[in-house]
């Protein structure tokens, strides 16, 4: 099997930087994968992790912008990673030109975006209606952007934390729409990921790694996954 990237989106997980600690040193670095784990981002400085990422940015990079996080402080923390676009931010009102600011500035640090597409799509729809969905996102924020430096994960915002899964086929034919439509070199699938089904993802030809949410935070689940 390929070298996958395997992230963990930690999301607002867990509660203590001790639990935090304890999740990060219970997964296992030794993997044929790239593993990242994105904790919350007051978390980044404080686990041990050979790869990480974080979960948000913002498009400035300094200033007198209250709680944001730049692009250059994570560059700093040689953190590799950022989500941009998460449907869980997109329902909070994150628009398609702060995803665009978010990739550039990301772009500009050298931390390497990871554009999460899927937010709109629903159970149901046909291929063309989600590429549809899919098109506009992706024009929108590769838009002056080398799509080669970006990796996007395709989750279907109704796979997210449903325990319903997209097929891999499914996945598997997005992801081939968005490799030669936009020129992206990595794209993921996201949504409901376990250990019983992530192999199969896996297998498919154009997914070249997974976005996973709930199963990232049980260890044994987890490194399942990434074994
Ligand atoms: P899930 O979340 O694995 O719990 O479905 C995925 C995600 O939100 O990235």
């Amino acid at each position: 099997m390929k070298r996958s990237l395997i992230i963990g989106n930690w999301k607002l997980n867990p509660l203590t930087l001790l639990q935090a600690r304890n999740l990060a040193s219970s997964i296992s670095h030794v993997s044929k994968h790239e593993v990242v784990l994105c904790p919350p981002s007051l978390y980044l400085s404080e686990i041990e992790f050979p790869h990480k990422g974080a979960q948000d940015c913002f498009w400035q990079l300094k200033g007198p912008y209250t709680g944001q996080l730049s692009a250059a402080q994570l560059k700093d923390l040689k953190v590799e990673y950022c989500l941009v676009g998460h449907s869980e931010r997109r329902s909070l009102g994150e628009t398609d030109d702060m995803v665009a600011g978010k990739i550039a500035a990301l772009v500009d640090q050298q931390v390497t975006p990871v554009l999460c597409i899927g937010f709109g799509t629903t159970v149901g729809e046909d291929d063309l209606e989600v590429t549809d969905v899919l098109r506009h996102q992706l024009d929108s924020a590769l838009k002056d952007i080398d799509a080669g430096l970006v990796v996007v994960a395709y989750e279907p915002v109704w796979a997210i934390g449903s325990g319903k899964p997209a097929t891999p086929e499914h996945a598997e034919k997005i992801a081939l729409f968005i490799k030669t439509k936009f020129n992206v070199k990595r794209v993921l699938y996201g949504g409901s990921v376990n250990s019983v089904n992530a192999k199969e993802f896996l297998q498919q030809n154009d997914i070249d790694g997974l976005l996973v949410g709930s199963s990232s935070l049980l260890p044994e689940e987890f490194n399942k996954i990434i074994s």
